[in-house]
């Protein structure tokens, strides 16, 4: 199925939805029950304060961390979070991609052995088959040219637009960002929006934890604001820049430099 089929038999059933996370550190909560969804195609920006438990929340929805409470459905299939299996978290992630903040690539593998790795061992694909779709992926990231370089020769950008293509390439329903660009030099942010920007408009759903308001503003569909652990805003991107919702917002898009409104 190509992703606009998949995304086209989605209607109605958003691609993911969170229902009531909680999540406690050492006796602390620091998710409340949190709700959120993505429907197919859409592209979700997560905005909050520094430790409002964006990234917690990522991780709770990637078993990453695992969380007290809550439910996560993917395309309408429905996991307990607090009890999901490990073959059920395995099935979960490998139908999800996960972009982070530091590229996690192999070192001691190429550009394209990178992208490769997963489908040949996890999806089982065979070589020649998965060097084919990894440089189709990298094409679309423009690192196809540099297929043969290992990670230290590139820049912060290059891998990060090389963990962008490995997150393509085993075809997720969702990929889930957290501050990609945040690692970054400036002038290297650039080409990993550009990339981003790319992908959201193949139609790919994403959930992306970021700082870039302009991103958010142009590029997302749907706002989520965050703060102290619970979602405490929602609204269509153009919106929620255009007309804040209230004064905790006005003061956060200042202070983020989204607006001066
Ligand atoms: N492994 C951990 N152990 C203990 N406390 C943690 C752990 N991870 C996160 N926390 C706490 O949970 C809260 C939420 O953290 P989280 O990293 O999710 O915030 P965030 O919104 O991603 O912040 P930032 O914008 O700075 O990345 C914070 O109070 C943090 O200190
Ligand atoms: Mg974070």
């Amino acid at each position: 199925m190509t992703m606009e089929q998949r995304n086209e038999a989605k209607q109605g059933v958003p691609m993911l939805r969170l229902k009531g996370v909680r999540k406690s550190f050492d006796g602390t909560e620091v998710l409340h029950g949190v709700d959120l969804s993505v429907d197919a195609g859409e592209v979700v920006a997560i905005l909050g304060p520094s430790g409002s438990g964006k990234t917690t929340l990522l991780r709770c929805a990637n078993f990453l961390e695992r969380a007290d409470a809550g439910t996560l459905e993917l395309a309408g299939e429905r996991h307990d979070l607090a009890t999901t299996r490990p073959r059920e978290m395995a099935d979960v992630r490998r139908r999800t991609g996960f972009v982070f903040q530091g590229y996690n690539l192999f070192r001691n593998r190429t550009v394209l052995g990178n992208v490769c790795e997963g489908l040949v061992t996890a999806r089982k694909m065979p070589r020649a088959q998965a060097e084919e779709r990894a440089h189709a992926c990298l094409r679309r990231v423009g690192m196809d040219d540099r297929c043969d370089a290992y990670p230290v020769q590139l820049s912060g950008g290059q891998q990060q637009r090389v963990a962008i293509a490995r997150a393509m390439a085993t075809d997720p329903e969702i990929i889930y960002f957290d501050e990609p660009t945040s690692a970054l030099d400036p002038e290297l942010t650039g080409e990993v929006l550009a990339a981003m920007r790319q992908l959201a408009e193949d139609g790919m759903t994403m959930l992306v934890v970021t700082h870039e308001m302009a991103f958010a503003r142009d590029v997302a569909d749907r706002v989520v604001f965050m703060e102290d652990g619970r979602v405490v805003t929602e609204a269509p991107a153009r919106e929620f820049f255009e007309r804040p919702a209230n004064d905790r917002i006005r003061a956060f898009l200042r202070m983020a430099g989204g607006t001066t409104a």
